[in-house]
């Protein structure tokens, strides 16, 4: 490995207690604690090299240089580390997603949990996971999760210094996965970012959201260690609808959904009452993502193939946390 230079992969998590709001948006610090499970397929590989002979930070995404403005956040992001690190190089950073383009599956948390991991391991930090968490939190909420595998909290903390992941069940092995479901992969009209800030700022539902997410935290803990998938999904729909209802009730109101996750929801519910174990969840986006077990899958997908091409429900597996390259991918504990 050059000096100064390092490669990592982290995967993407899906919320099943969703994050949805910050009372500190510098230090993008939570109102409550999420959890999440972190997915196989879908991950970034990102690589950093600080180079003092550049003249400014250089960002490639997907093989594409990346205009200024569109390394806004990358950039402000190295800041931190070469602050933590006292170096002062600009760095060139090449981004490969295998994640859906905006499939509504959170790449920004896979994103920055690749970037956090790789940037800090070029500038010479030897980050732990838990304080890597933290440093992956100011990039992207979402990709504080990311630098774990399989099931994942996010503890809010009470400050900068304790707003960090911890796992819960890093290595699932019981039957459980998503199908997510690409119902429309355009760019989300409204971002995370500015979505939550709406709803904290007038939604009348928000303080309502903020109990019941919290009083959900050990409930779904306990149904995750008792490997329960009814509960784990029964716990994550309500959820989700829960954070869904605080948007609708913003001033002015407004929904990430779209007809057809409305019309998915219904078949879900549908399936549910013929006694399947599926359950299912959304993020700031009209995607649904399924959860069930691997035995039911073929039943389920044949159920969603009479409103959806094969090419829209994409099966995730439970995935591993950060890796990094060095003659081959390794877990942050074997390199
Ligand atoms: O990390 P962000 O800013 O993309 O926010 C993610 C918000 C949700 O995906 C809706 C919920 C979550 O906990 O991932």
């Amino acid at each position: 490995m050059i000096k100064n230079q390092a490669r990592a992969r982290a995967h993407t998590n899906i919320a099943l207690i969703k994050y949805w709001g910050k009372r500190d948006a510098h230090f993008i610090l939570p109102f409550n604690s999420s959890i999440s499970l972190t997915l196989e397929p879908f991950y970034t590989d990102t690589e950093v090299c600080f180079d003092h002979e550049l003249l400014e930070d250089e960002f490639y995404l997907d093989g594409t240089r990346q205009k200024p403005e569109a390394t806004v956040k990358v950039h402000h992001f190295l800041n931190l580390v070469r602050e933590h690190a006292s170096i002062s190089s600009p760095a060139k950073i090449i981004s490969n997603n295998h994640v859906p383009n905006s499939a509504g599956l959170a790449s920004s948390a896979s994103a920055f949990a690749a970037l956090a991991a790789a940037a800090s391991r070029a500038a010479g930090l030897h980050l732990n996971p838990t304080e890597l968490s933290r440093l992956a939190r100011r990039g992207s909420g979402s990709a504080t999760r990311s630098i774990f595998g399989g099931f994942v909290k996010w503890e809010k903390g009470s400050s900068e210094t304790t707003s960090e992941a911890i796992s819960l069940q890093e290595n699932v092995d019981w039957d459980i996965q998503m199908i997510a479901i690409l119902i429309n992969p355009a760019k989300k009209r409204i971002s995370s970012r500015n979505g939550m800030a709406a709803t904290v700022a007038t939604s009348p539902y928000f303080p309502a959201w903020v109990k019941t997410a919290e009083q959900a935290i050990p409930e779904m803990t306990a149904a995750i260690l008792k490997k329960n998938i009814k509960l784990v999904g029964q716990l994550a729909q309500t959820n989700a609808l829960q954070m869904h209802a605080t948007t609708l009730a913003a001033v002015p109101g407004f929904t990430y959904f779209e007809p057809q996750t409305l019309q998915t929801i219904a078949l879900i519910e549908q399936l549910q009452s013929e006694g399947i174990s599926c359950y299912y969840t959304m993020d700031a986006g009209p995607n649904v993502k399924v959860i069930c077990t691997a035995a039911e899958t073929p039943f389920i997908l044949r159920r969603l193939e009479t409103v959806f091409r094969p090419e829209q429900l994409l099966i995730a597996k439970p995935g591993p946390g950060v890796m990094y390259y060095d003659k081959g991918w390794k877990g942050s504990d074997e390199f």
